[in-house]
């Protein structure tokens, strides 16, 4: 079960974001390829302000990695720094003496957008402490520039995703275009207990590409086109479908080289116990993989991964209000 929730805000200046799902198209969206993303809305990074003695400067402090520091001493790629001077920019104010906590109940480095969703939390608490609510196109653009810390060339689908809080049918460089969902569906996020990084996942797909250009481009084209049917499928309520297509994209991602053994099992194990379709999502390498589960096969699929090695697992209805 998700330990998270959004709860009820018992601080006056606490703001909170999602994590996020690639249900398709990772990587191929950095190449121009239709993705689809949803938000995890019951997983969330809670970010809260309270003020500080006159001159006391904001103190930021990322409280699951036990650090703090001062707006004035951190280093220009600090990512909540850049977070808090970006906000600050674009509200034309003044530092405030004041601290920033953040913590978030999403698994770094996990494939379920921790990064983005600190981000968002914590831009939206610093500017509703200045007075001003950030729209979702400002906390988007920030973790946007945020992001780039962490992955270098982001697509920008995570912040996407995780600012709207809506299924987001995304194409780099273009707007977003949300969609509707017609019929919920649960899916299970079982983490391969592998720490996986966004930035050499990415990189390694550059190597990669540059080196068969041909075949690559191949790949992402098929990885866009069931993009698109997925959006299609789930706008329809064809589930069934939905799962085929969850199937056909880990089987191009596996070729793309971004799975491991350990995915592939619990890919497997997932389908084998009744998944109607499994698949790595996010980065690969390690992180997470989703299995799309209805409410028979939700319990034999979770023990199936529990005994294929997932460490962690979560469940999420996507489309109702509980995701
Ligand atoms: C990471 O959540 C998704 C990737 O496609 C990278 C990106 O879109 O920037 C792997």
């Amino acid at each position: 079960m998700y330990s998270g929730g959004q709860g009820i805000n018992t601080r006056p200046f606490e703001r909170s974001a999602p994590g996020k799902i690639i249900l398709c198209g990772e990587h191929s969206v950095v190449y121009g390829r239709p993705a689809v993303g949803v938000p995890v809305s019951t997983v969330r990074s809670t970010a809260w302000v309270a003020s500080t003695p006159s001159g006391s400067g904001l103190r930021i402090d990322a409280l699951d990695l036990q650090q703090s520091a001062l707006l004035g001493d951190a280093d220009a790629d600090d990512p909540l720094a850049l977070c808090a001077r970006l906000v600050l920019k674009s509200l034309s104010a003044q530092e405030p003496d004041a601290v920033l906590k953040v913590h978030s109940d999403l698994p770094i480095a996990s494939g379920m957008g921790s990064g983005a969703s600190v981000a968002a939390a914590a831009a939206r608490a610093l500017s509703a402490s200045l007075g001003h609510e950030l729209a979702p196109s400002a906390v988007s653009r920030i973790t946007h520039e945020v992001e780039k810390i962490h992955h270098g060339v982001p697509s920008g689908i995570d912040n996407t995703v995780i600012a709207w809080e809506r299924p987001v049918y995304f194409v780099k460089d273009s707007a977003p275009q949300t969609f509707a969902i017609h019929t919920p569906f649960k899916l299970i996020v079982a983490y391969s207990g592998i720490a996986s990084s966004t930035k050499a996942a990415v990189t390694a797909v550059r190597r990669r590409f540059e080196a068969a250009e041909g075949y690559y481009s191949v790949l992402f084209d098929c990885i866009g086109a069931i993009s698109t049917a997925a959006r299609d499928a789930v706008e329809q309520g064809a589930i069934q479908t939905l799962g085929t297509l969850l199937n056909e994209n880990h089987e191009l991602l596996t070729k793309m080289g971004v799975s491991l053994a350990q995915l592939d099992e619990l890919v497997v194990a997932a389908r084998q116990a009744g998944a109607m379709g499994a698949k790595l999502t996010g980065s690969g390498q390690g992180g997470n993989i989703i299995a799309l589960v209805d409410e028979e096969t939700v319990a034999p699929v979770r023990a199936a991964l529990e005994g294929a090695g997932a460490t962690r697992i979560w469940e999420a209805t996507v489309g109702s209000s509980d995701a």
